[in-house]
This record gives structure tokens, C-alpha cells and sequence, in this order.
């Protein structure tokens, strides 16, 4: 063989090289193989591998299709092949757990080099969208196994105490079923679910009604089981025999009897993906999920619900991110009602119908082109209310409701529609508020999404408090409701009980409480994005902060909040995401006299998840015996705070007087004070920051 070689002409060699080279080029393609090709639930891992990529870039990347037919910029999303640790041999791997869109996926993927890179494709964090130019290789499609039944469950409560509606999605518009009893093995009594779609054309803006955003929505099912017993656990699947049942789930029926209320409430939580995609995802929403769901499971066959108080999956016109969310929320959704109220970024559109002058720079474009259609047929709320798109979209629904949940009156508002005087919204609060029967449940909880109070540094919506203060805080005022909770602010802040910004009496001298509302915003659940608190007035460029009297607790961290009241107490716990526990409380009497100042005090401990004399994972009701004691003992402490208070007051009003600064955070000076040993290229901007931070002037009156 050498000497053959030996002996041929050098044009003959190259003859045969060129002949050879595309049949060497061909066998080292790039492949893209995955692994199984049928997934049978949402959630189940796909292994996803390649192999021959030569000259493995730090910008190849592996796209995500679904339908598998998507042109090449339509992708759900996508990742860069360097996250593999083998990525730089030009093989590897990536397994991604993926949600049932009712079509099946592929997976591409795709050399992009700089000199592509596109300053005007940009995701939401200002990054570039990597470009398509160079497809490398595409795998089969994968698909879901057929006969598992629908997914995407979840809960609501309807006008009847003795219903529960049960909400799913599935592929087709077959008849599908809600077949359910008191025993899992026994699931005789059937409710026929009624169905309905949203299309492409029903959406109002970009990028929903694109070919980008769109995506097939499947077809929305809502049964509603009926003549059920209080209080009572019920296991239920959803599906029929031709198309096949899910999973079986079970609930606990509403009891209005009860003298006990157990809610968990939120805002603006969004949903996560294994994947980059056009929008930042909201990654602390599976903690979120996580620890109510570890609630839920502690309270055995105690009733409960979920308040999500608007801003719920931030989809905003990217169709899959519904599916995503109702994946995600179908753990807790499944076992418990899921309520919720609209928000800015299920609605906001140019042409929204209600967008007076005062509110054309706060409602924009946040609901991405939804015109709040998916929320209006994906959730099912209790009432009837509804306002036109003035379009041929279907109206919106969802706005305002209420219901009776124990001993607590819920009431649901809408801040994206109307609810000045003379709207239908309006009359709805005004006489819901006014007809609540306080001897039934002698509380009453307000939620809406935009808030009426924040220390938040958020000027755009500055107007609307404002109007929210005119038109709704004094029927909240008049008609003693006892919380207020809000989202849209995405921390946690507790405000003391509130009128026109001015702290009503809590009672803590002995004195007379006034019963005004105690004003909690809670939309720390999962989306990360927010302006900081507001600076001084005075300075709003130095980087200081301070805590006004009323806000009585702020917090960044991400988390949800827990209520658990009886006929005699409510209590507000704020339970934080990295450790699941309490780290404020507040305890609001019937009366509406607040009980204690909350805080990370020392009762906080009393209420951590595996303890509480109920057995229930924390502290549900106490006897009315061990109530009495600690009536008496609580009068005690309020004589001891009176006099604590009383001090502190008078400090204050000397401080005041003295006109001298009190710094707000003096965990900040004390840093600033305290690098003493910075070199010298700094320091004088070092010793300008000391002059400025820790030399106390006077303040202005
Ligand atoms: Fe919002």
C-alpha cells in the first residue's frame, strides 16, 4: 500500500484527497440526539446531546422549538451549549425538565459568532437574542404520551358555598369530565366541565398576537362539583375514558361555618423556566411554591385557599409562559382555591377601554398584547363582573368579587379598570363593604394589585394612590376594613393601621384602638425587578433611605404571607423564602386593636413550621381558655409597652425639638465609617463621603 502511494503523481494524491474530504466532513456532522422521544407528564427530563461540533464556540446554542415546525426565531427558548462541562470537546449534554404544550417539541442547534450579534434583537435584560444564521443540527421531535389526562388543574371557589370549580386545559375540545366522591378508590358522582379557546386574533397587541408570542392555548375546561358536604376532603380527577384521566388530586370543601380561617396570600409571583427566553423569569416563585405547599401539607384536613393579588404568571404575550405558570402552581392549585386579582401585567394595553389622562404614562403596554384574555378565560373567579375590550376580544372578567371564607369577608378589586364614583366596580365595594355582617366574620380583607400605600421609590403610580386615597381609602375607613393587601410592589411592607397617611391609636397605652385598616404590601413572591425605597426629599440623590413611622416593617426578601384568624384574632405572618420562616406578624383583634407591633420578636418562633398545639405545621387557633390568659397577660405588656412607648415618644419629641438628625441607617454609617483602611487613591472620595455621612447636621423643620 505505501508503495502504491509511493509511486502515484502528486495530482492524482490530490484528486483522491478531495474525494475523500467530503465523505471525512460528512461523517463528523454535528448531531443532536435526545432521549426518551415520548415524555409522559409535564415536568419529566428530557436528556439532550450533541456530539461532532467542531471548534466549539462560547456563542453556539441549543434552541428550543415547540411546535416543532417553528421557524428558526420562534423558539420558547434556548441555551448555550457551554453550560455542559464537556461543551469545549464538541460534545455534551443538557437535561431539561419541559411543560405539555399540546404539540410536540424540537431542538436545534445553532453557531452564532460576533460579528452576528444583533443590538436590536434584544431579551428584556438588554442582552442580544443569539442569531439562527448557521444551523448545525436538529434532533426528532419529542412528543407527550397520549391517554394521560389533562394537567394544569386548579381550584377556585364559586358563589356557592357548596360548590368547588375545577379548571384544566387539554388538546382538544372533546367532552371532558370531573369525576369525584368522598373516597379515592370510589370516585362515582361526574360533572360534565363546559370548555372554551382564545385565538391568535383575539389578542390586542404585540408580542401576543405575533408569531413570536403565539402559541396554540389548548382548550380551557371548567366543571364545577356541586352538593358538597363542609369541610369534608374529596378526591377528584379530571378527563374522560376515551382521552384518559389525570391524576387524582383531593381537596378539603369550604366550610363558612368554620370559626377559623387559613389563607396564604401574595403578589406578582411569575413562574420559572428551565431556559433563557425573550422575558426574565421569575426563579424565586418555585420557592414560593414550595413552602405553601409544605403549609398546605401540614394542615391535614383544614380548609385553606391562595390569594394571588394580580401579576400572576407574567406571560405578557408569550403564550407558553400561561402553561408554565399553571404547571408550576398545579401542586398547591390542585389541593386548594386559587383566587386572584388583575393586574398590570395581565392587562395593560394602548387602547385599554378605562385610560384617563392622569393614567396614560402608568397603564402602558405590561400585559404584552394580552388585553387580559388568558386571565380572563384561564381563571375563573366567583361574581359576574366584566368590562368590554372594545374590541372583538372577549370582555375581561375577574375584576371584583368577594366572598365569605370563615371568619373573614374576602373582597377582590380591580386598580386597572374604573373605580371612581359612578363605576360599576365602585358600587360594588361601596355596597359589599357596607352589607358585611361583622357578627358572621368580624373581619374584613381588601386586596387589589396597584397599592394605596408604599415607601417604595416608585413615582410612576404616584397618581394613582392618589386617586386609590380619594376615591377608596374612605370606604375602607367608614366601613372598618382590617387589612388592605397589595402588590405590585414587589417587597413585603407592613404599614400601621392607616388614615391619610396618619397612624391611628393601636391601643398600645390602654387607650381607645382605632379600627383603621393596616394598609400590607405583599408582592415579594417571585419577580425580582423594583425601584429601591424612596430617598429624603431633601436629597434624593444621597443613597439614604429612611423608614417612615407608619411603615412599620419593610423587607426585600422574597416569600408569601400566611393568615390564620378565629372569631376573636387575625394574624398576618410574613414567612421568607430562604428559610421558610416567620420574620414579621402582625395580631389584629375583632375590634380592630392590633395586638402587637410584629417584627422578628420572639412570639415569632412560636409559629414555626412542625410546631403549634393544632398540629397543623404553625399556630391555627387558640382555645379560648388559653385566649383568656393571655388576655390578661397581654394587658400587662400593653402597660409595660405604654410606659416603654411613652418614653420613647417623649425622647422623640426632645430629639425634635433639638432639630438633630436621626439616622435611619446606621448599619450604612457605620460601614462608611469604618474603612479606615482604604489606600490612598481613595482617599478623598473617602473622606467626602465621611464629611458627608457621619457628621450629623441639623435638620430642616
Ligand atoms: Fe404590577
Amino acid at each position: 500500500m505505501n508503495q502504491q502511494i509511493t509511486r502515484m503523481s502528486p495530482s492524482v494524491f490530490v484528486l483522491i484527497l478531495l474525494c475523500l474530504m467530503p465523505i471525512q466532513s460528512s461523517s463528523s456532522s454535528p448531531t443532536l440526539t435526545i432521549t426518551p422521544r415520548i415524555l409522559k407528564k409535564s415536568g419529566d427530563t428530557v436528556l439532550i446531546e450533541w456530539s461532532n461540533v467542531s471548534s466549539p464556540s462560547n456563542l453556539d446554542w441549543l434552541g428550543i422549538y415547540s411546535p416543532p415546525d417553528s421557524s428558526h426565531d420562534c423558539f420558547i427558548g434556548y441555551k448555550f451549549l457551554n453550560t455542559s462541562p464537556s461543551w469545549a470537546s464538541g460534545s455534551g449534554s443538557i437535561s431539561l425538565p419541559l411543560t405539555n404544550h399540546r404539540s410536540n417539541y424540537s431542538f436545534r442547534i445553532f453557531r452564532w459568532t460576533l460579528s452576528e450579534v444583533d443590538l436590536t434583537r434584544l431579551d428584556e435584560d438588554h442582552n442580544p437574542l443569539p442569531g439562527t444564521a448557521h444551523l448545525l443540527s436538529q434532533s426528532e421531535p419529542l412528543g407527550f404520551a397520549a391517554g394521560r389526562g389533562p394537567e394544569q388543574v386548579h381550584l377556585a371557589f364559586t358563589d356557592v358555598e357548596s360548590e368547588m370549580r375545577v379548571m384544566f386545559v387539554a388538546e382538544d375540545a372533546e367532552e371532558r369530565y370531573v369525576r369525584y366522591g368522598e373516597e379515592e378508590e370510589k370516585m362515582d358522582e361526574v360533572a360534565l366541565a363546559r370548555v372554551e379557546r382564545y385565538e391568535r386574533d383575539d389578542m390586542c397587541d404585540a408580542p401576543a398576537n405575533t408569531s413570536v408570542g403565539w402559541r396554540d392555548p389548548g382548550w380551557v375546561f371548567d366543571g364545577v362539583i356541586k352538593c358538597l358536604k363542609k369541610g369534608v376532603r374529596y378526591y377528584y380527577q379530571v378527563g374522560s375514558d376515551s382521552k384518559g384521566w389525570g391524576t387524582t388530586h383531593s381537596f378539603v370543601s369550604r366550610n363558612e361555618d368554620s370559626d377559623e380561617t387559613i389563607a396564604f396570600l401574595f403578589g406578582d409571583m411569575g413562574t420559572a423556566t428551565p431556559y433563557s427566553t425573550f422575558l426574565r423569569t421569575q426563579d424565586e416563585s418555585i420557592s414560593t411554591v414550595k413552602w405553601i405547599l409544605r403549609d398546605i401539607e401540614a394542615l391535614g384536613d383544614k380548609p385553606a385557599f391562595i390569594s394571588h393579588v394580580g401579576d400572576t404568571s407574567y406571560a405578557r404575550g408569550y403564550e407558553w409562559l400561561w402553561d408554565q405558570f399553571f404547571v408550576q402552581i398545579e401542586p398547591v392549585a390542585s389541593k386548594v382555591a386559587y383566587h386572584v386579582c388583575i393586574g398590570n401585567h395581565e392587562y395593560n394595553w394602548p387602547l385599554q377601554p378605562w385610560r384617563p389622562d392622569w393614567a396614560k404614562t402608568i397603564y402602558g403596554t405590561d400585559g404584552g398584547g394580552e388585553c387580559g384574555v388568558p386571565y380572563s378565560l384561564k381563571f375563573h373567579m366567583p361574581g359576574n363582573s366584566s368590562e368590554p375590550t372594545r374590541t372583538h376580544a372577549p370582555a375581561t372578567r375577574n375584576l371584583y368579587y368577594s366572598f365569605n371564607n370563615g371568619v373573614v369577608h374576602f373582597v377582590y378589586i380591580s386598580t386597572e379598570t374604573s373605580f371612581f364614583p359612578g363605576s360599576s366596580q365602585y358600587n360594588f365595594i361601596k355596597n359589599d363593604l357596607e352589607s358585611v355582617d361583622r357578627n358572621k366574620t368580624p373581619f374584613v380583607v381588601v386586596q387589589g394589585h396597584r397599592p394605596m400605600y408604599t415607601t417604595s421609590n416608585d413615582k410612576k403610580n404616584a397618581r394613582m394612590r392618589e386617586k386609590m386615597l380619594e376615591h377608596l381609602e374612605p370606604l375602607f375607613v367608614k366601613n372598618q376594613v382590617t387589612l388592605a393587601l397589595w402588590g405590585h410592589v414587589h417587597r413585603y411592607e407592613r404599614f400601621c393601621p392607616l388614615n391619610n397617611f396618619t397612624c391611628g391609636s393601636m391601643g398600645f397605652n390602654g387607650e381607645k384602638s382605632e379600627a383603621f385598616p393596616i394598609h400590607v404590601v405583599i408582592g415579594m413572591a417571585g419577580e425580582d425587578w423594583q425601584p429601591i425605597w424612596a430617598p429624603r426629599a431633601n436629597h434624593p440623590n444621597v443613597p439614604r433611605f429612611p423608614q417612615p413611622q407608619r411603615s412599620m416593617y419593610r423587607g426585600g426578601e422574597f416569600g408569601y404571607t400566611r393568615l390564620v384568624a378565629t372569631k376573636e384574632k387575625l394574624i398576618l405572618s410574613y414567612v421568607g423564602n430562604h428559610d421558610g420562616e416567620v420574620h414579621d406578624r402582625v395580631e389584629i383583634l375583632a375590634s380592630g386593636q392590633v395586638l402587637n407591633n410584629g417584627g422578628a420578636g420572639g412570639s415569632i418562633c412560636s409559629v414555626t413550621a412542625g410546631s403549634g398545639p393544632s398540629g397543623a405545621g404553625f399556630e391555627v387557633a387558640d382555645s379560648k381558655f388559653s385566649w383568656y390568659v393571655k388576655g390578661a397577660s397581654l394587658l400587662i405588656l400593653s402597660a409595660v409597652m405604654g410606659y416603654v412607648l411613652g418614653y420613647i415618644s417623649r425622647s422623640r419629641k426632645v430629639n425634635s425639638l433639638r432639630k438633630t438628625w436621626t439616622l435611619a441607617n446606621t448599619e450604612a454609617v457605620d460601614t462608611a465609617c469604618g474603612v479606615l483602611g482604604l489606600g490612598d487613591s481613595v482617599l478623598l472620595q473617602f473622606l467626602h463621603s465621611f464629611v458627608l455621612k457621619c457628621i450629623r447636621i441639623p435638620l430642616p423643620p
